[in-house]
């Protein structure tokens, strides 16, 4: 058997998950009014029972206006919390550990679904709403301008976010991640291309810093000591005078002083129309830079889909985590199927486990 610490047990903070690989979190765009459904049951708890060690809910907004599209999941309410509260529930009753991604979606909500195009809907009659950010710039053309927030209601976002992690709790998620990764509301505070103001919370990477830093403080603030605390970030705008990895390793020093725990390595998203080296485990040495620089766990997320190259992404020190996304789609049982390859006695869920054993 191959020795991979892949498929061991990994502990961050009081938290213990059965081995190293987390499902991403994905929007299903399959929500009415912020709602889980069973359709969510389903995408998440088939994920927990095939095997990987963490399942992070879906992008899920803290206020409704923060939704990508009116299909988005939310916990902007407390009756959010039970349909999420049975998905935890089944999610760890099959030995995953589940984890929310918290989301405010900025200048790039209000839109529709993406199998119906994803173009941004601008007339409140459609279903849309206005759109907020750090600057009124829009995304794209075709997009709308945001309103560009006050300092009073960046106060309401960071108070958003954290009655959204005292839901998260309550419907007994083990794990929060913060998104600020992606183009989205605190992507959009990092990054020099989207944040053009000149208070506190513009200009000098500081100042840039300072609505995740917040909020990230607050969280910590809010959730128990044992609880990991995870930031998804886009490690580059892959755009001229953008955000780069040199930012992103001092953002990191800054997150890890306040208590995050892991940051989850993604790119790209804030401006459109820009080249991408898309190739197996692209965004990994981001990974590894932050990782190595600022000192701080790191999860690995894109195009990763053999087990060999999972396996050599956490054999070499590049990152502690391995996030998949459109391979557990394809594959719910991925990481039972890669663990049993590696020669490793895993436990497929109880009834089904048995089965195999019996000789036909
Ligand atoms: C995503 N992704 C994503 N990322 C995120 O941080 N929050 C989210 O809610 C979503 N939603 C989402 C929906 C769908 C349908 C896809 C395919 C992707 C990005 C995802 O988590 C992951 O980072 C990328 O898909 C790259 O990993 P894979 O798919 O190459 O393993």
């Amino acid at each position: 058997p191959h020795p991979a610490p892949l498929y061991d047990p990994y502990t961050i903070r009081g938290l213990t998950l059965r081995n190293r690989i987390a499902m991403s979190p994905m929007c299903q765009y399959s929500s009415e009014d912020g709602m889980a459904t069973d359709w969510h049951l389903v995408h998440l708890g088939s994920r927990a029972a095939g095997g990987v060690g963490l399942v992070i809910v879906e992008a899920t907004a803290v206020v409704a206006e923060g939704r990508i599209s009116p299909g988005d999941m939310g916990i902007w309410d407390d009756r959010h919390v039970e349909p999420l509260a049975r998905i935890a529930r089944f999610v760890a009753s099959q030995g995953a550990a589940p984890g929310i991604q918290l989301a405010h979606a900025g200048r790039k909500a209000s839109c529709d679904v993406p199998w119906r195009g994803g173009a941004a809907i601008l007339e409140p009659a459609k279903g849309g709403w206005p759109v907020v950010g750090p600057s009124p710039i829009a995304f794209d053309v075709g997009s709308p301008v945001p309103h560009e927030l006050t300092e009073a209601e960046i106060d309401g976002v960071v108070d958003a976010f954290e009655a959204a992690a005292r839901r998260s709790l309550a419907a007994g998620f083990q794990m929060i991640e913060i998104h600020a990764a992606h183009g989205y509301l605190l992507h959009e505070f990092l990054s020099p291309l989207s944040n053009k103001r000149t208070d506190r919370y513009g200009g000098p990477l500081e100042n840039r810093m300072r609505f995740l830093a917040r909020v990230a403080e607050r969280l910590r603030k809010v959730i128990p000591d044992s609880m990991p605390l995870f930031t998804r970030i886009s490690a580059t705008d892959w755009a001229e005078g953008g955000w780069d990895v040199d930012q992103s390793v001092e953002l990191a020093k800054r997150l890890k002083s306040l208590g995050v725990d892991l940051i989850d390595c993604s790119s790209g998203a804030l401006v459109p129309h820009v080249k991408i080296p898309l190739g197996p485990g692209y965004q990994v040495p981001f990974a590894r830079r932050i990782r190595e620089d600022a000192k701080i766990a790191t999860g690995a997320v894109g195009l990763i889909i053999d087990r060999g190259q999972a396996e050599m992404i956490v054999d070499n020190g590049e990152a502690d985590l391995v996030l998949l996304g459109r391979e557990l789609l394809r594959e719910p049982y991925w990481a039972l199927k890669a663990a049993t390859e590696a020669g490793r006695e895993v436990p497929w869920p109880v009834a089904y486990g048995y089965v195999f054993k019996q000789r036909r």
